[in-house]
């Protein structure tokens, strides 16, 4: 498949990395997705690999191990990833966009030593710990402790939905001073996951994204040292959203996978299943379906270039992100349901592709903010005045 069509004006070498990541995705993730989707497996080899061609830092600086490539490079390769396997999409978006970032932005140059080198260069993995069994979309409320002893903090609650919460080695936890000063007095830190007081509580069993561990984690009196507090204190808040607007861009990337797979299957499908005497891609009502996939998802694209380009331009880009994530997420939900539709019954088997991207789909509405909580932050930059 020659997807350079879709590309903004690359250079050569930006084009010589795409192709080698669609050669990587299309020749090792992609065979071994159904395998991870039915067994749950962590894909560790493959991460491993992605950790050594240097897509695990993408847009962290050399300087720290990274590949120190721009955040629309980044954008099209978790595209191409996940559009071979979305749960190896996510993996790798949150090391980059949700760990990587915030120590690359907030982190002082002993953190970036320890822990942004290894984690850029593939060597360790990341988690975001931010949710909380009673506060998902929002954080502000969160209720894990954070109390000040001699030499640091001593943290105590608990934390769900934190994807590679099992493998990963360093953590971005989120925990509050004092919680009825809700996002004033939050502090984030990174944490060792083999800590003293870490630990994976349950796995959640999911209806995608399977070979990516979503867990509950549990801090008993978990000490950390001044030197792992992430930015200053009580501004951790701004640390969790500033790295959610760039985790946004990378969950709007996965949905154009998603989305670009459904398509891909569907037109192959099109063009081989036969009825009434010829392909159903002669039948103007799939047709209509194709037409409307691909307008949907190119639309989503350059929202999400736009929002990629913004972030790389040094300007605000919230809104930007926002506005992409939603696009990225309820069109890669509408194409994936239209494919199975293509499909028809074969769709609703295991045997295509259409059917584990229908299950991957729906977590692009909800994780990294909800599509209803995209519209709240649009809706506040548009109003702003
Ligand atoms: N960047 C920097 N600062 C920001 C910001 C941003 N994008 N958005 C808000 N802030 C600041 C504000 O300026 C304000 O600061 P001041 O007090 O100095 O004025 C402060 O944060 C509070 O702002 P709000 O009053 O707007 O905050 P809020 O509590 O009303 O929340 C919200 C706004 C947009 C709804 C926010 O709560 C939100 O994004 N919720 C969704 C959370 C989310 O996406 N969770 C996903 C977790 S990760 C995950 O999915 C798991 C995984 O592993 C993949």
């Amino acid at each position: 498949m020659d997807y350079s069509k879709y590309w903004p004006n690359l250079d050569d070498s930006q084009k010589a990395l795409m192709e080698q990541i669609y050669t990587f995705a299309s020749e090792v993730v992609a065979p071994k997705a159904s395998h991870h989707d039915e067994t749950g497996d962590f894909p560790k080899e493959i991460i491993k690999q992605m950790g050594e061609m240097g897509l695990m830092g993408m847009m962290v600086d050399e300087k720290w191990g990274g590949s120190g490539l721009s955040t629309v490079t980044y954008a099209m390769a978790i595209e191409a990833i996940s559009a071979a396997c979305a749960s190896t999409g996510v993996i790798m978006s949150v090391n980059n966009s949700l760990v990587c970032a915030p120590i690359s932005l907030f982190g002082t140059d002993a953190q970036k030593e320890k822990y942004l080198r290894p984690l850029a260069s593939g060597q360790k993995l990341g988690c975001f710990a931010l949710s909380e069994p009673g506060h998902g979309s929002d954080p502000a409320g969160l209720k894990c402790r954070a109390e000040k002893v001699p030499g640091g903090y001593k943290i105590n609650g608990s934390k769900n939905w934190i994807t590679n919460g099992r493998e990963a080695d360093f953590c971005i936890l989120f925990a509050s001073l004092n919680p009825d000063l809700r996002h004033k007095a939050i502090c984030a830190f990174i944490v060792d996951t083999q800590s003293k007081g870490f630990s994976v509580n349950k796995l959640e069993n999911k209806l995608g994204i399977t070979a990516s561990s979503t867990a509950s984690l549990f801090f008993d009196d978990l000490f950390v040292s001044d030197e792992c507090l992430l930015g200053k204190e009580n501004e951790g808040f701004k640390v969790a959203m500033g790295t959610l607007d760039g985790g946004r861009i990378g969950i709007a990337a996965q949905a154009l996978g998603i989305a670009q797979s459904s398509i891909d299957q569907s037109k192959k499908f099109a063009m081989e299943r036969e009825q009434f005497g010829a392909p159903i891609a002669k039948l103007q009502a799939i047709q209509f379906y194709i037409a409307e996939m691909r307008t949907r998802q190119q639309g989503a694209r350059l929202l999400t270039w736009h929002a990629a380009m913004t972030k790389d331009q040094g300007l605000p880009y919230s809104q930007e992100a926002a506005m992409a994530k939603l696009s990225a997420a309820e069109n890669c939900m509408w194409i994936a349901t239209k494919a199975i539709q293509v499909h028809g019954g074969y769709g609703y088997t295991k045997e295509y592709a259409v059917e584990r991207n229908f299950r991957d789909a729906k977590i692009t509405e909800i994780y990294e903010g909800t599509s209803e909580i995209q519209k709240l932050v649009i809706a506040a930059a548009e109003l702003k005045g």
